[in-house]
């Protein structure tokens, strides 16, 4: 009966023509060892607008199997060694829900009802007519389509519970934050998180990370503020050996090590200019030019970049290329200031001094009613990470009697200039002195990041490594 009349009878279209007009044609696993039944099931699910894939037995067949394969299985119950009805059950065990439609000998009622008993979609006699089968198969994938849909929605509702673990804050911008990451982390599109400094853009950008498809492949930080000028080349885009006095060994740079997952450039706007377009030409092309390198590498990642500024204040200020820019934000994602998000503070405070009090083993003291106020009211220029640093110390503190958080918050820093600190440790008052210069300088420029730079000869990187180090963001 294999290779029967059914076969004949198959018209032979020319599969390219059809291919083309559906790109996103399902997927039919066909297994059977008879090439000509093969080639025949082939051409019909073409026809019927799905993406054949052909094995000759149970053992090929499961080796392209796997939880999430979006389309069924069409096969023979004879096959050499594991038959159909094994496979079936193997079949079950990956996923349950994967459709199995089994091809059984013409009135061997025992082997169909074996088969739908073991879970098999449907079966089909052979010599099938091709109609039947192409509507058997249709109805498998329709049911698969609907199981993979729900089995996301359940993912991403699920994601979201985490999400809002790890992103505290039920203000309608944080609620908005933690959606656009549920929303955009199944896609490849780059991301842009902007915000200022202690905001939560690295959390951000390594929830989209694990979010998505790439949660297996790597997340590659690299800071831009963070490296000398002169090093930053190599250490994106690595070298061979001798490339540099330096270079004794090759070393992949950090563009090849993020391949498969996420690239997050830190702090975009440190990023040299004068390397701004090799990088563009980089994630344009897919591929890396190590240094000293002869051929390109090519790399399949992820952009997550995270900016500290307006950047399109950054391109008017020369500090980004637009074409860069444009490459890297097709998606942006916000994060308000800790200010600007209302009951946020009080619980990210709790929620933080609860963790501390935790892992410290100490009580939380109860907090006063001027603390509560000053919470609400202090403008948090190092926002989240200046909170948590104040509920850290304010548990610990409850150590030593009743602790006071505005006093640890304003503590080691003065209002006015340091003529007028009281004592302390040197360092303290020198940085409180430096915070209070340069944000009068930015008040000075409306926050104009290149005529402070200006005004006070400072390189660029070691302006933006000091804004960062001071808690302090554009407006001063
Ligand atoms: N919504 C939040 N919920 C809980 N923790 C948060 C939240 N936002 C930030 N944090 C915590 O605050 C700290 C600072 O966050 P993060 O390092 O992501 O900030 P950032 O925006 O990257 O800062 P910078 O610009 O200085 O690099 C981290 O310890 C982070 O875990
Ligand atoms: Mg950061």
């Amino acid at each position: 009966m294999r290779g029967g009349k059914a076969v004949e009878e198959l018209a032979t279209p020319d599969p390219a023509t059809t291919e083309a007009d559906k790109p996103d044609r399902l997927p039919v696993l066909i297994v059977d060892d008879d090439p000509a039944m093969r080639a025949g099931l082939r051409q019909w699910m073409r026809l019927a607008g799905y993406e054949p894939v052909e094995a000759v037995d149970a053992e090929a067949a499961l080796q392209r199997l796997s939880p999430g394969f979006p389309g069924c299985v069409v096969s023979d119950v004879l096959l050499p060694g594991a038959s159909g009805m094994d496979l079936l059950r193997t079949v079950k065990g990956i996923d349950p829900e994967l459709p199995v439609v089994l091809l059984t000998g013409h009135g061997d009622v025992p082997m169909a009802v074996e088969a739908m008993r073991g879970g098999a979609a449907d079966f089909i006699e052979k010599p099938f007519d091709p109609d039947v089968l192409a509507a058997v198969v249709a109805r498998a994938l329709d049911h698969r389509r609907l199981v993979l849909e729900n089995r996301a929605l359940t993912r991403r509702l699920e994601s979201r519970d985490g999400l809002e673990a790890r992103l505290i804050g039920d203000s309608a911008a944080m609620r908005r934050v933690r959606e656009e990451i549920a929303h955009f982390a199944a896609t490849d599109a780059s991301v842009l998180v902007i915000g200022e400094t202690g905001t939560g853009k690295e959390v951000v950008a390594r929830a989209l990370h694990e979010l998505s498809g790439r949660a297996g492949g790597p997340f590659v930080a690299v800071n831009c503020a963070a490296l000398p000028d002169s090093m930053v080349e190599a250490e994106l885009f690595g070298h061979e050996a001798g490339a540099f006095t330096s270079a004794d060994k090759a070393r992949a740079g950090r563009i090849e090590q993020a391949d498969g997952g996420v690239l997050f450039l830190d702090e975009l706007t440190s990023m040299p200019l004068a390397l701004q377009p090799k990088l563009l030409r980089a994630l344009q092309e897919r591929e890396v030019d190590r240094l000293g390198g002869k051929a390109p590498v090519p790399v399949d990642l992820r952009m997550v970049s995270a900016a500290n500024m307006e950047p399109r204040q950054a391109v008017e200020d020369n500090l980004l290329r637009q074409d860069l820019l444009f490459r890297l934000n097709a998606i942006e994602i916000r994060i308000p200031p800790l200010r600007a998000r209302g009951g946020d503070v009080r619980q990210l405070f709790d929620s933080f001094a609860n963790r501390f009090s935790a892992e410290y083993r100490m009580e939380v003291p109860a907090l006063s009613a001027d603390d509560a106020a000053f919470l609400a009211g202090y403008d948090w220029p190092g926002n989240v990470r200046e909170l948590r640093n104040a509920a850290e110390r304010y548990v610990l503190g409850g150590a030593m009697g009743s602790p006071c958080v505005r006093a640890l918050v304003t503590g080691g820093r003065t209002e006015t200039a340091p003529a007028a600190a009281p004592g302390g440790r040197l360092k303290d008052l020198l940085e409180s002195y430096e915070r209070q210069v340069i944000a009068d300088a930015l008040r000075r420029h409306e926050g104009r990041v290149a005529d402070a730079i200006e005004e006070l000869d400072l390189p660029r990187r070691t302006f933006n490594e000091k804004m960062a180090r001071l808690g302090l963001s554009r407006s001063g």
